[in-house]
């Protein structure tokens, strides 16, 4: 076992636990966010009613070990798990306690891997990394250490962190409470990639914090879910998730239903071929959820390879993205991830409001004040409210 050097562990007993030997770049690429205190608890908070004498409690991405400081506990079998050499060093050096393997959790994912017996309870706790493998930073790295990115055909997918749900049905895990982020249950595309791990789980419940509460996340906000989950045959399809209450810090809730989202009015992707029921000379910017739009122009007169075609019958409700960027610029991060939303009572009167604006914007007119309806007043002081 390596000793590290009295000085350079005290560095990594940073109160951040932050994964201080990677520079930002590879936390991102290795997913090496390290989780504060207050959101362990949680976890354990969750966890808690369903702990029993030798229940196994496992993080199989278990990085500094965040989830198990000051968790010590003779009734149970807690085990971290890492690939990363440093990671277990670490681990080892500091959690007596522990049982410590050194592994990759997306390859023969197995119990006997980790020396689990079949009988035996399991609860997975943890904040796996997550990142789009397909993305040009992580093909990077993939290439520089081949062996990183190795992922079981019977679970790979597009992003790491889904890999890593459905890494815990192979396990038969009993409990899940794992921090994702929020957009993989409520993106109905991503939703489905979570294949066998959504027919077996069912969603207890989710707490959505801010990504801003890890230190050294940067960039836009967006909603992080502490999901506890249950191994249920009855498993959950995207009605569930429609209908499911999600937990707020300040005790607020939401439910995907009271929402009326824009999403099938519009096409969000380029076309390179359209007839001639589209403007020729305005394109949208393409998008994917509110996160995007604030980031990104909306309307464009160039056609290149970002460009949305508008179909001339849809301009209004380009017309109110376009809008809704302006007006809800601070929107709360819990929403960031969300399809831009409306209210289902507009008629032609409110949507004209929209077609109105954009027409004085884009020709560049004095900004002429067109007066607000009586409903998007009641929609914008509905919007404030969440
Ligand atoms: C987001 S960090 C979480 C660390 C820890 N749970 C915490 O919150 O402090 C993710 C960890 O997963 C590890 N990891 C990434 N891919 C892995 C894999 N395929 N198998 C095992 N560990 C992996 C990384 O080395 C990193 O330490």
């Amino acid at each position: 076992m390596i000793k590290l050097p009295f000085n350079y562990q005290k560095k990594l007993a940073d109160i951040k636990h932050s994964a201080n030997h990677l520079t930002y770049q590879a936390k991102i690429n290795s997913g090496s966010f390290y989780t504060p205190s207050q959101l362990v608890n949680y976890v354990w908070e969750f966890i808690t009613p369903f702990l029993t004498k030798n229940t196994t409690v496992l993080d199989t991405s278990a990085g500094k070990g965040s989830f198990f400081i000051n968790r010590k506990n003779r009734d149970l079998s807690l085990i971290a798990v890492d690939d990363d050499q440093w990671a277990v060093n670490y681990l080892k050096e500091n959690f007596s306690f522990l049982q410590i393997i050194q592994k990759n959790a997306l390859i023969n994912i197995k119990r006997v891997n980790y020396g689990i017996q079949n009988k035996q309870k399991l609860i997975i706790i943890g904040n796996p990394p997550y990142n789009d493998i397909t993305s040009l930073k992580a093909r990077k790295i993939k290439e520089n250490s081949p062996n990183n990115l190795v992922i079981d055909p019977q679970i790979k997918s597009r992003d790491l962190g889904i890999s890593f749900l459905r890494s815990y049905y192979q396990l038969k895990a009993d409990y899940v409470c794992v921090l994702h982020p929020l957009s993989y249950l409520i993106k109905e595309t991503n939703f489905n990639s979570l294949k066998e791990f959504k027919d077996n789980y069912r969603l207890l419940k989710s707490l959505v914090v801010d990504s801003k509460k890890f230190s050294d996340a940067k960039g836009a906000s967006f909603p992080i879910a502490i999901s506890l989950y249950q191994l249920d045959k009855k498993g959950m399809n995207y009605e569930y998730i429609k209908n499911f209450s999600f937990q707020l810090e300040n005790g607020k809730q939401f439910s995907l239903s009271s929402f009326q989202f824009l999403t099938d009015l519009v096409s969000k992707y380029p076309k390179k071929t359209f007839s001639d029921e589209y403007l020729n000379n305005l394109f949208f910017f393409t998008f994917r959820d509110i996160n995007s739009i604030m980031r990104n122009r909306t309307f464009i007169q160039e056609f290149n390879n970002y460009s949305v075609p508008i179909h001339k019958d849809k301009l209004k409700y380009y017309a109110y993205i376009d809008y809704f960027k302006e007006e809800f610029r601070d929107i709360p991060f819990y929403l960031r991830n969300f399809d831009v939303f409306y209210n289902p009572d507009f008629t032609e009167k409110d949507w004209n409001y929209f077609t109105q604006r954009i027409s004085s914007k884009l020709e560049n007119k004095e900004a002429k004040k067109f007066p607000k309806t009586s409903k998007i007043k009641a929609f914008e002081a509905w919007v404030a409210n969440l």
